[in-house]
């Protein structure tokens, strides 16, 4: 039997979302909300979305259970190298930069954030880049944060394995170096090697709570399609958090259909979706 969703049992979903995430959900996201939900019930053996809510808001004590929604709701596309500008930028101009400018005032820390990591292409494909730069790696400290709100994404990008067909944009040479093909039943994937693991830690962590964990600054960070599902208030705490926690002349990278025009920021803009502190 199919289960509907009012208007009003949709908008106590958007308002818990919008509230728990900062994803904004609008009206024509109804059937999409129905058809990612509706096992959730019928696992729970729920009738209504009236009650699926308050299983959420009331009767569930862990928590879990409104982890698993927003897992359900979340949009987790993403690939290796996705758009490649910014990798050429990296490469080209922030990296070296970067190793220059610390190894004139004699620091050897490095530290990155992958906010809205997904299922990891994004923080991997930093580290092949950085491993491709010509330095000691092993003499520097480095570590990149990848985080993201998705439980089941953080799951998958920590496994670091994936099907053949989701490495196309990598490099021959770089699939060479830093995968492993998979045997038996993982013949079909390829592992990311533990050089490349060992340089991200991932977490989950919030975009949109008030205070972030972090004791540092980060040299620069990407948040790349993420902040596409968030409203304009939303979008201007998070970018002026951005700024707080980059160091001086520290880059954000944003995604391509993305920009910062319209907020409220002291970023200086570099180019399409490139700022810097
Ligand atoms: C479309 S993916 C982008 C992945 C990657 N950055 C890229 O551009 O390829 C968006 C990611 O943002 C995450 N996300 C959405 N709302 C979030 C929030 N409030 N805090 C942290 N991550 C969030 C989602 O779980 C999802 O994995």
């Amino acid at each position: 039997m199919d289960i509907d969703i009012n208007d009003k049992e949709f908008g106590l979903f958007q308002r818990l979302i919008y509230n728990e995430s900062g994803i904004n959900l609008t009206s024509a996201k109804k059937e999409l909300l129905k058809s990612r939900l509706t096992k959730r019930l019928r696992e729970r053996s729920l009738i209504s979305f009236k009650e699926y809510y308050q299983y959420i808001t009331e009767k569930d004590t862990t928590g879990e259970e409104l982890v698993s929604l927003l897992d359900c709701i979340s949009t987790n596309l993403t690939e290796f190298f996705r758009e490649s500008v910014h990798f050429d930028f990296l490469s080209e101009k922030v990296l070296p930069d970067l190793f220059e400018n610390k190894r004139k005032i004699r620091e050897k820390k490095i530290r990155i954030w992958c906010a809205g990591c997904s299922t990891g292409e994004e923080p991997y494909s930093i580290s092949m880049m950085l491993s491709e730069c010509p330095v000691h790696l092993s003499e520097w400290d480095i570590k990149i944060l990848a985080t993201d709100l998705s439980t089941r994404v953080l799951k998958k990008a920590t496994q670091g394995i994936y099907a053949k067909d989701r490495l196309k944009g990598i490099p021959l040479q770089m699939l060479n170096t830093y995968f492993k093909k998979g045997v038996h039943n993982l013949k079909d994937c390829y592992q990311i090697k533990d050089s490349l693991k060992n340089m991200i830690v991932f977490r989950r962590l919030n975009l949109t709570d008030e205070i972030f964990p972090f004791k540092g600054q980060f040299d620069f960070i990407f948040c790349r399609n993420v902040m596409i599902y968030f409203d304009k208030q939303t979008q201007t705490k998070l970018v002026s958090k951005f700024y707080k926690h980059l160091a001086l002349d520290g880059y954000l990278f944003i995604g391509h259909s993305e920009s910062l025009a319209g907020t409220e920021t002291r970023f200086r803009y570099v180019r399409p979706t490139i700022y810097q502190k």
